[in-house]
């Protein structure tokens, strides 16, 4: 299998999580796996009349010993078991089995916000806010920590009948934690426990409670109610609230802070639509794999047959292309950009020239004067390949001491590196950029005065300090900045694509804010995520695909709210044909690892507008029988379509299945480069349907393309709507001279009536 182990080093969250426990899988003599096993339901023998039964005895038939650790009713038919690899084996040859796929270990991809995105503008939102309230956000994360203001139940009305979740009882948790604006709580921790032995409750709580931050972040930030004078140290204050303010959460914690497994996962993706959700946020990802073999995706297939809306992140893979997770084309992919925040920090050398980074610092202020400035490669014990990122007990103390230390960026926590140089006597740090982050400046509270800078001032300051005598450095603090531009930037951590598991579908599907976002914390861990951080808040900045997933997935809880008829890929379509992708000059939104503007591999549709997805005119929609199609095209056999949909389902012989023509609100086209100089121009037609969210009304096509090249024709060239709900459908035919393998190009095709921009990114690439 392969593990796509995000770059973590962008995210302060993921790193903490795992740097701050490690935990060594327990060895015996026939090392045993966790699998989820996918059973035939349909042909169970007639001799069983309970499908646990069945599913237990077919364990029992290869093993005396395993114990069934959860069973599956929606996401999978069957059962999850811990075995060792002749068992597996074993299992696999007993009647009924269809497949056994090994447990995967998954990791976190770690206000202004509301103002950013426009949603103080409007009260578009406030008429259905009686229905707002309907929506529950599932997040299957770290757990919450309830005590916080933002999950204040003032105002709420009763929860919908229809509601089954429950607050769950176990260490420092039980049903009282939950109210009304916290409706459920679960944990799932069979598969974490069964990998690691038991949870040690010293360290965490067996319990929905949030032992990281992740969670809480996440949670609040989907829906969390309206706090007024939040603030990390003063940092970003003001209201502090999440993007459906109205609607519910429902936390299941199957992350721990050894990681999340899929056995668990699964499982709370499973209770989760049993229960009810309506929305569900996974700030999480693992490896990228065929559908059939990969448990998440199945899982949440089930999730969107159910009409809950899926929202993933992205991962944190980038500036690298190919870097993204969670591509299956029923999920919502979110990338992260920034918002117009900013908390400037500033570094004066002892030339004159200062520098502006960013820094989340408040404790004790430096001297206001310079002092001696040295580079961690200089100062550090080994001379290896990573002595320049301040590992822990890297540096050498009697070089260090009341001295600045620039630390590259990469490798361990950003904020752990402050603890190595405090500890090793420094005083003040500057992290330094390199190349893969650009400019992109990520903030954090350190542990002692410090500030982050982007790639090329970090180059001067370097250089600066390697061709002077003496070099100094001072470092100062400038607060919270507001209105900084240009906003949007895509973040550099932000995994890019092209989507190298089905190229024909683009990914991400859009971005969301996702650096420096403010929202709840827990009250286990500072803000730093470091066991030595005693500080506690109950608001903190971070950044990841994270904190853009659940914007995403707030934003889908106020259009469920608005629009309690629209689908799943409705929803998803109407963020992504009104989002943009420029300026207010009418520039292409930036990407700050390049500087230079970025393109639908990178921000997919866009950036998210949910005041104009609120009206979005039109809609690609997509049902259940199409990802049945999309998975005939993929040429998927009738065996892999029954792990993924779990049903009896054969394509049809006589039909041409294209990944073309699935109902996706956006394009991605592969034309072939031809060898030995042919220069025959390659054509390929795509298929679209548009369903009518308007009144009556008639759109006009128009296509932008960057290449003269590629001759883009619709037809037909008009769509008239005279009801709601009608349907048209067009087909767009792209034709294109051979360019080399590598190349890419991009267009976008807009449907237009005056009123309504319904707007399609368009990614070309020659392999
Ligand atoms: C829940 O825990 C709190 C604090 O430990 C306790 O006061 C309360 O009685 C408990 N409630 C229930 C329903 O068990
Ligand atoms: C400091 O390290 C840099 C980069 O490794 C190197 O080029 C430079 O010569 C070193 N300077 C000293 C004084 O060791
Ligand atoms: C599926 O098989 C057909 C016929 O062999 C082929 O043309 C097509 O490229 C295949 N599709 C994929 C996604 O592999």
């Amino acid at each position: 299998m392969n593990m796509l182990i995000f770059k973590c080093l962008q995210m302060a969250v993921l790193l903490v999580f795992s740097g701050r426990y490690t935990i060594a899988e327990k060895k015996t003599q026939h090392p045993k796996k966790t699998y989820i096993v996918h059973m035939d339901k349909f042909n169970m023998p007639a001799s069983f009349d309970d499908h646990i039964q069945w599913y237990d005895s077919s364990l029992k038939s290869v093993t005396d010993t395993a114990e069934m650790l959860y069973t599956y009713k929606h996401v999978a038919h069957g059962f999850s078991a811990r075995l060792t690899a002749e068992e597996a084996d074993l299992l696999t040859k007993q009647p009924g089995i269809l497949s056994i796929v090994p447990e995967v270990r998954y990791e976190l991809h770690t206000t202004r916000t509301p103002e950013f995105l426009g949603l103080e503008k409007t009260t578009a939102f406030l008429v259905s806010s009686g229905k707002q309230s309907e929506v529950i956000v599932g997040v299957i994360d770290t757990g919450v920590w309830p005590e916080l203001k933002s999950f204040g139940d003032t105002g709420l009305g009763p929860v919908r009948s229809s509601w089954k979740g429950e607050c769950e009882t176990g260490k420092n948790f039980n049903s009282s934690n939950c109210n009304k604006k916290l409706v459920g709580a679960r944990f799932f921790a069979k598969g974490y426990e069964a990998a690691f032995g038991p949870i040690d409750e010293k360290a965490e709580s067996k319990s929905p409670r949030d032992d990281d931050g992740h969670g809480s972040h996440t949670s609040t930030t989907a829906a969390g109610s309206a706090v007024a004078g939040a603030s990390l140290f003063g940092f970003a204050s003001g209201t502090a609230k999440g993007m459906a303010t109205q609607a519910r959460v429902a936390a299941y914690k199957a992350c721990w802070l050894g990681g999340c497994f899929t056995t668990d996962i699964v499982a709370a993706i499973d209770k989760a639509i049993e229960d009810g959700v309506n929305i569900l946020s996974m700030s999480l990802g693992g490896g990228l794999t065929d559908y059939y073999k990969d448990s998440v995706a199945m899982g949440t297939f089930a999730a969107t047959e159910h009409g809950i809306l899926v929202s993933s992140s992205a991962g944190n893979g980038g500036p690298s292309q190919a870097s993204l997770a969670n591509v299956a084309p029923w999920i919502t992919t979110v990338g992260a950009g920034t918002i117009d925040r900013d908390f400037p920090a500033y570094i004066t050398l002892g030339n004159g020239k200062r520098y502006n980074g960013v820094s989340l610092y408040n404790g004790k202020l430096p001297p206001d004067s310079l002092l001696p400035l040295v580079y961690a490669a200089n100062v550090s014990l080994n001379s290896d390949s990573s002595d320049n990122l301040c590992t822990t007990d890297s540096l050498i103390p009697s070089k260090v001491s009341g001295k600045i230390v620039i630390c590259d960026r990469g490798g361990n926590p950003r904020a752990e590196k402050s603890l190595v140089v405090k500890r090793a006597g420094g005083i003040g740090m500057i992290l330094a950029n390199n190349e893969d982050y650009g400019e992109e400046l990520v903030a954090d509270s350190y542990l002692l005065p410090a500030a982050a800078l982007g790639e090329k001032a970090s180059s001067e300051v370097k250089k600066y300090v390697s061709s002077t005598r003496n070099p100094t450095a001072k470092i100062a603090f400038g607060g919270t900045q507001l209105q900084v531009q240009p906003s949007p930037v895509v973040a550099a951590f932000s995994s890019r694509g092209p989507n190298i598991l089905t190229p024909k579908i683009l990914k991400p599907d859009l971005i969301a804010p996702g650096v420096n976002i403010l929202a709840g914390w827990t009250g286990k861990v500072g803000p730093s995520g470091l066991s030595v951080d005693t500080r506690h808040v109950s608001f903190n900045i971070i950044s990841g695909t994270s904190m853009s997933c659940p914007h995403v997935s707030g934003l889908a809880a106020l259009l469920k709210g608005a629009h309690p008829e629209w689908s799943p890929a409705a929803i998803r379509s109407a963020l992504m044909t009104t989002s943009y992708r420029t300026y207010k000059n009418g520039q292409t939104i930036k990407d700050i690892a390049t500087g230079i503007p970025a393109t639908p591999f990178d921000y997919g549709a866009g950036h998210v507008d949910p005041v104009a997805a609120l009206d979005p005119g039109l809609l690609y929609d997509t049902t259940t029988d199409d990802y049945l199609s999309f998975l005939c095209a993929l040429n998927y056999t009738s065996f892999q379509i029954k792990l993924v949909a779990r049903r009896e389902f054969t394509c049809d012989k006589r039909i041409k299945y294209r990944v073309e023509d699935l109902n996706y609100p956006s394009f991605a086209v592969q034309f072939v480069s031809a060898s030995g100089g042919s220069h025959k121009p390659s054509t390929v037609q795509y298929k679209r349907i548009l369903t009518n969210v308007g009144t009556s009304s008639t759109y006009k096509v128009s296509v932008s393309s960057q290449s003269p090249l590629i001759k883009i024709v619709v037809e037909p060239q008009t769509l008239s709507f005279k009801t709601l709900y009608e349907k048209k459908s067009y087909t767009v035919t792209f034709t294109s001279n051979s360019m080399s393998s590598g190349t890419t190009s991009f267009a976008h095709l807009e449907w237009s009536d005056g009123k309504h921009k319904v707007t399609s990114p368009i990614a070309f690439s020659w392999t």
